[in-house]
């Protein structure tokens, strides 16, 4: 009889698209997944596909026809899958989707605009991947007069609390001393980092907008809505991340901690 063929749980959970494989690896950790009945903590169990894997309750089927969307986000919701106090996620936006979605990557509580959700593995873990960032352009509004050198100081790049930022591209869109509008793309994806930037540089960001990922924008969108990628979209934004993998363009910051 040909033998059950079997791989590490955290590649099995991201090829039925739950999530990407990194997180897979933090639910695992969190004692969030259970084999056949049982906890499982500890990394690299072997399952198999008659193995029954569930997540915070919740049944992992077979692997759904991929689907990904982008998404509006307005200001307030969580761009987490899971919360254990209950406020509004992204995810509530979806229910009519007959889908487990997974958003990709995160934004602030408080920032507004593009975000990804997909079932499908390989894109959650190509745009997440440090080494395979996309491009993601934002509105920073701030108060007080922006600088031209400060500008040219952020495109530069700025030395954070977890190290430099790499070069980066920055427009004064409004200027006065009240307040100013800036639009900074980046392609890395620390934790806060655009509001980081700037208050590096003595300015304290009152509102941030992501208006677009990669070339997809929010065109057409309301705050709240979303739209389903095609399957051209899915599979650039792919080769996108791909080519940025196969340079190795990874951030100094994680450069030097490895
Ligand atoms: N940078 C931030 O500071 N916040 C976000 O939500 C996204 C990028």
């Amino acid at each position: 009889m040909e033998e059950e063929k079997k791989e590490r749980l955290q590649k099995v959970i991201a090829q039925k698209g739950f999530c990407s494989r990194r997180k897979a690896e933090e639910l695992i950790e969190q004692g969030k997944v259970k084999v056949n009945g049982d906890i499982v903590t500890k990394m690299g169990m072997l399952v198999s596909l008659k193995d029954c894997i569930e997540i915070d309750g919740v049944l992992l089927k077979e692997k759904e026809v991929p689907c990904s969307f982008l998404f509006y986000k307005p200001k307030g919701v969580l761009s987490t899958a899971f919360d254990d106090r209950g406020r509004k996620t992204v995810l509530d936006y979806f229910r009519e989707e007959p889908i487990r979605l997974y958003p990709a990557g995160r934004l602030d509580q408080d920032t507004t605009g593009a975000l990804i959700l997909t079932n499908d593995g390989e894109l959650s873990e190509l745009i997440t991947h440090p080494s395979s960032h996309l491009e993601k352009t934002y509105i920073a509004t701030m108060k007080g007069n922006f600088s031209h050198s400060d500008k040219i100081q952020l495109e530069k790049g700025l030395l954070l609390e977890d190290g430099r930022t790499s070069p980066c591209k920055a427009k004064i869109l409004e200027q006065n001393e009240r307040q100013s509008k800036v639009e900074i793309t980046i392609h890395e994806g620390r934790k806060r980092q655009v509001k980081r930037m700037f208050d590096a540089l003595g300015y304290k960001v009152m509102d941030l907008h992501r208006s677009s990922i990669g070339f997809l924008t929010l065109q057409g969108l309301k705050e709240g809505e979303y739209r389903l990628l095609t399957n051209e979209e899915v599979s650039k934004i792919k080769e996108l991340c791909k080519a940025r993998k196969a340079k190795n363009v990874i951030p100094e910051y994680r450069r030097k901690s490895k």
